[in-house]
């Protein structure tokens, strides 16, 4: 499970989505990529969707969004109880989103982030450990004020 990741994009997000694939599969992950599979024209909410929803099942244990920018499939992703979706631009924002929100999914901007920083984001999200101690109590939170 821990070397098991679910993955999408819609067609801005394709090529960063190739990209962090072959990061992942150098790393030995097995990943489950639900598409978009080509740079033809797709809604980012379906295969934001589609990531949200598998983590969200416990399917897997984490997900990576990928779009334009970012923005839409972490908006997305957001909406389902249980995921915390991170939309990250700069190393630091992966390491710290992880250190203190226990982020499930991360959210890249395929066109907006370079692909060394994209690679950056993606190590430092992978390999940094979750906190807990007096942060578990602020993510508890996140879902007992959640309205859905
Ligand atoms: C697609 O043109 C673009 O709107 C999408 O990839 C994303 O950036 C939306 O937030």
């Amino acid at each position: 499970m821990k070397n098991r990741l679910i993955i999408g994009s819609d067609h801005a997000g394709f090529e960063a989505k190739e990209l962090v694939k072959c990061e992942l599969a150098a790393r030995g992950f097995e990943v489950e990529d639900v598409g978009a599979y080509s740079t033809d024209s797709v809604d980012y909410p379906e295969f934001a969707a589609r990531v949200a929803r598998a983590v969200q099942a416990g399917e897997y244990r984490r997900g990576i969004v990928i779009c334009g920018t970012g923005i839409g499939v972490s908006i997305t992703a957001n909406r389902f109880r249980g995921i915390r979706c991170s939309l990250c631009i700069t190393p630091e924002m992966a390491r710290m989103t992880r250190l203190h929100n226990d982020s499930n999914v991360l959210a890249i901007g395929g066109r907006i982030t370079a692909p060394e920083t994209i690679k950056e984001i993606l190590a430092l999200w992978l390999d940094t450990e979750y906190e807990g101690g007096r942060h578990q109590k602020r993510v508890d939170m996140i879902d007992e004020v959640s309205c859905n």
